[in-house]
């Protein structure tokens, strides 16, 4: 009679966009049929069991017989959706001597199994290949659609499979997988090419505030009546965006790789995101959580644009809860488990109506009632307005200007000064990791890069004082100044430069009040 057989292989849970090792252990032994699974699995780890049986025997394997004992370990960490299917299909090939003696223990394996054999892919490779790397595993088995991001990390072996027959093979045989291509194909998440700039007439002081934003990563909001070109202006903000730095570039992939959205193929986003979620997003879906704890719309933004077109008609808890984030740059919630924390390092633009009916003196002209007025402005709290750099009016546009034939400037020669700016804060910015525009100083780098003439010291603090603003409100004046004086190609900060990123600071004193 057959002994009793142990097989391990590695695998990975996600938490948070972080994939933490998990030990997949099979014991097969003579016995009384029976199967069981331990090492706290969720619903969807335990229905994996059917998937396997089904999928081993569909490629042409033996079900196991006798007891079979799966575990999933540490015991203590939440172990979530598909992906442990062919980690554990593996180990049940080991354990029942289908395999002859491979090294399973040098191999990670994630992959979803269809009841035929084949193999679906998973979300959160590129976190988990990371993880691997960095405990020096050597082998990684993983679906063929996830090959693009699994190939970003380097200095690991891919083994991208078809099914779970070609997976068993390749751990008979390492030698014998495919090399994946490492040619990233760029990002197919693209702008329409023929949104530009050049298309808005008129707006030149909407304009100007998008180019500061874009160049400095700030927090900007168009307030104007409908029909003004707010959403048009917004939408072309991609058009102008700087290109993302490596770093960047895979940060911003493991978050859409962790939500299952990078598309087939593509293994490293190459442009900044622009997330345009509708206000009837759920309060979960918008800022990330939920029961399977999924990076939500702000994550999904992280090193790119999250655009709230008609932010009043968002709901106040959604709203609210961009308070933290937009500060720190990261969403942290707390779970029984202990704390998750999702990077959401975003440049919010937002666009709204002055009032409920549309105008800017709607109320003073009697058109809507004061009250109304007021419940419409309080949908937006005082502390929200403070963490938002740029308020910029976008009046009605001239019908005269709309009929001008000649065209605007293009979004092309905005870009070339947006690059150049965003060049020199990058050069200033260097040696500070995870800083890397001037909207994300810090206190320590405000002081050492905002550094004030007396006379300038004079004239900010009147004008704070003047205007009654939050010391928030300062270091935000300054980060504004920098990249205005960025745009500008000067290393010193004028006069002029405090003056223009204060008066992006006046027209909610005009809507909301004092
Ligand atoms: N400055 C402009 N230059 C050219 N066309 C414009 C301009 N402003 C508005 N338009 C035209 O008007 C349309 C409506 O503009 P848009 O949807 O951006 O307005 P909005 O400010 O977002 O309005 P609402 O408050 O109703 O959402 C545009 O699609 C465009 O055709
Ligand atoms: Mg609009």
């Amino acid at each position: 009679m057959r002994a009793r057989m142990l097989a391990r292989i590695f695998s990975a849970t996600l938490w948070g966009v972080e994939a933490l090792r998990v030990e997949v252990e099979v014991d097969n032994s003579p016995g009384a049929f029976l199967t069981r699974v331990v090492g706290l699995p969720d619903a969807a780890v335990r229905e994996s069991l059917h998937r396997v049986s089904t999928a081993l025997q569909n490629a042409g394997f033996r079900a196991p017989t006798g007891r079979t004992t799966i575990n999933l370990a540490p015991a203590d960490l939440r172990k979530e959706g598909p992906s442990f299917d062919l980690p554990i299909a593996l180990a049940v090939l080991g354990a029942t001597d289908q395999l002859g003696s491979p090294h399973t223990e040098e191999f990670w394996a994630l992959g979803e199994l269809a009841l035929s054999g084949e193999l679906r892919p998973v979300r959160g490779v590129l976190p988990a290949v990371m993880e691997a790397k960095r405990l020096r595993a050597k082998h990684m088995l993983l679906p063929t659609a996830n090959a693009a991001e699994a190939v970003v990390v380097g200095g690991i072996r891919i083994h991208p499979a078809r099914s779970l027959a070609e997976a068993a093979a390749f751990l008979r045989d390492p030698e014998a997988s495919p090399q994946p291509d490492g040619s990233n194909d760029p990002s197919v998440i693209d702008h329409p090419p023929e949104l530009d700039f050049a298309d808005v007439k008129g707006q030149l002081a909407a304009k100007r505030a998008l180019e500061i934003a874009a160049a400095g990563g700030h927090n900007v909001l168009l307030i104007g009546p409908p029909g003004s070109g707010k959403s048009m202006l917004a939408q072309r903000i991609p058009t102008i965006f700087p290109s993302m730095t490596l770093d960047e570039s895979i940060e911003a992939t493991r978050i859409h790789s962790v939500a299952g959205l990078l598309p087939n193929g593509v293994g490293l986003l190459r442009q900044r995101p622009f997330r345009a979620p509708h206000h009837s997003t759920s309060d979960a879906g918008l800022v990330g959580g939920g029961p399977r704890l999924m990076p939500g719309e702000i994550s999904l933004a992280h090193h790119g644009v999250l655009f709230l077109d008609e932010l009043p008609e968002f709901g106040r808890n959604a709203l609210e809860a961009l308070r933290q984030p937009l500060e720190d740059g990261r969403l942290t919630l707390s779970r029984a488990a202990g704390t998750v924390t999702f990077p959401a390092s975003f440049m919010l633009v937002a666009a709204m109506n002055p009032s409920p009916t549309g105008g800017f003196d709607d109320a003073a002209r009697g058109k809507c009632t004061p009250a109304a007025m007021r419940r419409y402005l309080n949908r937006i709290s005082g502390p929200l307005l403070d963490r938002i750099d740029l308020h910029v009016e976008v009046p009605a546009v001239d019908r005269q200007l709309l009929l001008r034939p000649e065209p605007a400037e293009s979004s092309e020669g905005i870009r070339g000064r947006v690059e150049r700016a965003r060049a020199s804060q990058a050069q200033r910015l260097s040696g500070r990791r995870k800083i890397h525009s001037n909207a994300r100083m810090g206190p320590r780098e405000i002081a050492r890069f905002c550094v004030l003439s007396p006379a300038c010291g004079n004239f900010l603090s009147t004008a704070i004082s003047e205007l009654g603003l939050s010391a928030r409100a300062f270091h935000r004046i300054l980060k504004v100044a920098r990249t205005i004086a960025d745009l500008a190609g000067r290393e010193e900060l004028r006069e002029e430069d405090l003056a223009e990123a204060i008066g992006f600071r006046s027209l909610d004193r005009r809507i909301w009040g004092e």
